[in-house]
Parts: structure tokens; C-alpha cells; sequence
């Protein structure tokens, strides 16, 4: 009932897979109007609904549909309907409930260019309220999707903007209301967001969606042994708690996604969707690969890394190069808000059957200025807990109250230094600020080096570490709507890790 071309998508298994996710969280048993314990009561579903397939079957890779868009007067419109759906193939015997944009799980990838008109039609049908927020969007406060812009049950909110990033980069969309976020990504609500520019490096990298420009969305969750999502600390760790690596929607835990590349160079944009866990990537074979850009642009220059670790929210872009033949396994590790490592999952092998010889990378891919900081003004952001209580600066953002209370606020034009301060000694926290990108000054002291030289939205927090950032305010004022600032492990943001921030 969520979806009503789902019988569409049952027309032969391959079809379906490539209906994305649909397949992977096909819909499960009839489930009567119900409220479950994250607190999102679920519309009914019909039996007719009903299909059963096994996560990923054939090992292919699952690769979310690209968003669909429609001309009105030269504005792009993306309409994304987020649902409700049920898995039954995540854990045998058990019939998780599941939400997703399109579809039952996750959402369509939107693709956008610098200087697109653009407008999203967010329909909800999920039987409670929910936001869409554009993680790394350039947007005005007032279209930013945060607690302000509740969209009620049954409602459609269409936020229009001129896409205005100035960067190639891989963004994402998901959820953002006050204390549902964590439940609502863990049901699936998440989709990825590309933004394209005009440049030649943007160019020279693979750009043919799903063939050599793949989405690789991953997230490492807990299915509780009463059946439903983790989304709470304790319940990562409760026994009879199962963990997956999801990839792109499916169990990597399971059976590893393959993919294949027809093309000398593939392009994998990586994103940590998950609500807690830093996720390492490397290749099992221990070579490098080669990062191309950070969160939030391409890097200056192509690096090569032996890892990468990504925290919550984070993402990065990487090629591989791919003879015939070659297969090349990324190898993942989970780790906890501690650190202590989770599990390792062989989460994707990607094997080139084409028998071009790509041409070198750019040895420059962007040109990134460092932001004047004369004059800047300081500020300092500290980072703390007590038990369940996460706070920014002693205050926990729980309400529009107690943010509007507490309202970082600055100027149209401001440069500023930021100080981020982890004052646990054993928990990892991350910083995330919407409206603009920031530059890395100092980790720890020292200066960043490889990826943390370029353009950041999000960035890990280890613990009694100080990172220090620095960001211009451009472009958006407003003096209703909030930005916000936060940790973007779920858990730690819907525990209050989280402040408002207004630009006038
Ligand atoms: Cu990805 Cu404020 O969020
Ligand atoms: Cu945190």
C-alpha cells in the first residue's frame, strides 16, 4: 500500500533487483495498524502486498534507482514518497518493518548539477511525522529540512532551491526531526545525493551511474531479537542482537555484492549510513586504493590511502583500477562509539570485464583556498556526556525550545574558527554542521593531512581530542529558520548532541 507499483517490480527477480530495493526488503506478512517501540505507529499493510525474496540473491550488487524527474518550467521536480514496507529475508523468522523514499528500504539516488533548478515534492506516508534534510546541501535554512520543517502525516512539502554547491560531491538525504532521527534512518530512510559541476576533474573521473559511478551505501545495524531495528546503544550489544552490514540495502554479512564494471575505472562513492558505527574500508589485499574526494569536494589531488575510516554521516570517493579480470575485494570494519571493533565483513568484490586502459588521473582535481581568518571570531564547542544526557556546551538539544534557548547565531558574510572539543576519554563523537563546508586547521594539534586537506562536512571526534575548523557563512540568511550543529552518531544527536545555529 505504500507503493502502489510494486507489483511492477515483481515481473522477474532480475527486474525486480534492478526495481533496487524493493528486492532487497521485499514486503513481508500482512501487519495490522501498529505502533512499535521507536514510536512510528505503521499504516497497514495488505496482503496482497506480500512478496519473499532472499537479500541480494545472485550476490549482484543492488544499486538504487536514479530519482526520476520531471520538467515544470525548468525546474527539475524529484518526488519522493517515503513509506512504510516489511522485510522478511534480513533475519529468517522475523518481519522487521522497514521505511523507505520510493520504495520499502532506502531511496532513489537524486542527481543534480551546479545551477539546477530544482524542487523536491516529499510526500509522507509513513503514518507519523517526519523531516528530509539535505546532508552537505548549500540550501536555505528555511528549505533545510530540519525540526522546522515538519511534514505531518499525509502531507507533501516541496522545498525549491537553485542548487548552488560550487562542488562536485556526494551528498546524502535522511530524516531530521527532534528524537526520531536514529529510529527513522534505521528503518531505511536514507538516499544518496550527487551534485555534478561543470568541471573538467568531475569529468575525467567515471560518471555513468550505476555502470562506473556506483553508490555504495553502507550501514551497520542490529536487529533485536524481538524484531525490530537497533536504535539505542544498549540494544547494539543486547544478546540475541543480530548484526548486519547492510550494502546498498542488502546483507553483506550474508553474501558479499558483487559488481561488475565493464569499464577500466570504476568510481565508488561511499557513504556511512549508519546510526553509530565508524566504518574502515581497505582492500583485502592490503594495496591501496585512491581516494578522490572528501565529504564535501573533490580533493586537490588524487591520494592514495591504505584505508579509510568514515564515521556516521560521512562520505568519501574512491577509484579503482580494474584490468580484465581483476577482482578487487573492499573488506569493511565496523566499530563501535568505544572503538571496539564490531565485526569485519568482505563487503564488495568488484571484478572489470572491460578492456580499456584508463587514462591517468588529473594530477589536480580542485583548487582549494584556505578561508581568511583574520578578524575571525572564536568559538568553542565541547563535547560531553552524562549517561544518556549528550550535550554541546553543557546544553541538550532535545526541543525547539531548549535550541531557540541556546541559538549559536552569526552573521551573512562571517568567517569564524571553530574549536570542537571531545572531552570523553572514551567515546568517539563526529561534527556536523549544516549550510556551508568547512576547512581542517589543527587534529590534536597537528595540521590535517591527506583528506582532511579538503573540503569537510562532517568529521570524527576521537576522544580527548580537539579538532579545529574553520568556515565561511555565504549566501543564506534567515531569522526563523535554524541550521543546526551536531554529533552525527543518531544515538548521540537524538540524546541532545545537538545545537541550533541561525544565520542573519
Ligand atoms: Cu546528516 Cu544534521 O545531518
Ligand atoms: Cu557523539
Amino acid at each position: 500500500m505504500t507503493d502502489k507499483s510494486r507489483g511492477s517490480h515483481r515481473a522477474t527477480p532480475r527486474a525486480t533487483r534492478r526495481r533496487f530495493l524493493a528486492a532487497a526488503f521485499g514486503a513481508g506478512a500482512a501487519v495490522a495498524l501498529a505502533k512499535i517501540g521507536n514510536g512510528i505507529s505503521f499504516a497497514e499493510e495488505t496482503a496482497s502486498d506480500v512478496t519473499t525474496e532472499v537479500a541480494a540473491a545472485g550476490g549482484t550488487l543492488v544499486i538504487p534507482e536514479l530519482a526520476a524527474k520531471t520538467d515544470d518550467n525548468g525546474v527539475s521536480v524529484f518526488a519522493l514518497k517515503a513509506g512504510t514496507g516489511t522485510d522478511t529475508s534480513l533475519v529468517s523468522g522475523t518481519t522487521l518493518k522497514t521505511a523507505g523514499y520510493n520504495g520499502t528500504y532506502l531511496g532513489p539516488t537524486i542527481r543534480v548539477s551546479d545551477g539546477e533548478q530544482v524542487r523536491f515534492d516529499v510526500t509522507n506516508q509513513l503514518g507519523a511525522d517526519t523531516t528530509v534534510h539535505w546532508h552537505g546541501l548549500h540550501i536555505a535554512p528555511s528549505n533545510d529540512g530540519g525540526p522546522q520543517n515538519v511534514i505531518a502525516d499525509g502531507e507533501t512539502w516541496s522545498p525549491a532551491t537553485t542548487i548552488n554547491q560550487g562542488e562536485a560531491c556526494t551528498l546524502w538525504y535522511h530524516p531530521h526531526g527532534l528524537g526520531n532521527t536514529a529510529d527513522q534512518v534505521a528503518l531505511g530512510l536514507a538516499g544518496m545525493l550527487i551534485v555534478d559541476d561543470g568541471s573538467a576533474a568531475n569529468a575525467a573521473l567515471p560518471t555513468a551511474y550505476g555502470a562506473d559511478d556506483v553508490p555504495v551505501i553502507m550501514q551497520s545495524m542490529g536487529v533485536l531479537s524481538s524484531g525490530s531495528f537497533v536504535t539505542t546503544n544498549a540494544g547494539f550489544t543486547a544478546s540475541g542482537t543480530t548484526l548486519k552490514f547492510l550494502v546498498n540495502g542488502a546483507s553483506a554479512t550474508d553474501e558479499t555484492p558483487t559488481l561488475e564494471v565493464a569499464a577500466g575505472r570504476v568510481r565508488l562513492r561511499l557513504l556511512n549510513a549508519s546510526l553509530v558505527d565508524s566504518i574502515t574500508v581497505a582492500r583485502s589485499d592490503g594495496a591501496t586504493v585512491t581516494q578522490v574526494a572528501s565529504d564535501a569536494g573533490l580533493l586537490a589531488a588524487p591520494i592514495e590511502v591504505s584505508g579509510l575510516r568514515i564515521t556516521p554521516g560521512e562520505r568519501a570517493e574512491i577509484v579503482l583500477d580494474l584490468q580484465t579480470g581483476t577482482t578487487v575485494t573492499l573488506r569493511a570494519t565496523a566499530r563501535s562509539s568505544t572503538n571496539g571493533a564490531r565485526y569485519t565483513v568482505s563487503m564488495l568484490e568488484v571484478t572489470g570485464t572491460g578492456t580499456d586502459t584508463p587514462a591517468a588521473l588529473p594530477a589536480t582535481l580542485n583548487t582549494i583556498d584556505a578561508l581568511d581568518t583574520t578578524g575571525a571570531a572564536a568559538r568553542t564547542f565541547t563535547f560531553a556526556n552524562s549517561g544518556n544526557t549528550f550535550t554541546i556546551n553543557g546544553v541538550a538539544g532535545t526541543s525547539v525550545t531548549a535550541m531557540t534557548n541556546n541559538m549559536i547565531m552569526t552573521t551573512l558574510g562571517a568567517t569564524e574558527v571553530w574549536t570542537l572539543v571531545n572531552s570523553s576519554t572514551t567515546i568517539y563523537h563526529n561534527f556536523h554542521v549544516h549550510d556551508v563546508p568547512f576547512q581542517v586547521v589543527s587534529i590534536g594539534g597537528a595540521a590535517p593531512t591527506g583528506a582532511n586537506l579538503g573540503w569537510r562536512d562532517t568529521i570524527e571526534l576521537p576522544p580527548s581530542t580537539t579538532v579545529v575548523i574553520r568556515l565561511k557563512f555565504t549566501d543564506y540568511a534567515d531569522s526563523t529558520f535554524m541550521y543546526m550543529l551536531h554529533c552525527h552518531n543518531l544515538i548521540h544527536e537524538d540524546d541532545g548532541m545537538m545545537l541550533g545555529l541561525m544565520v542573519v
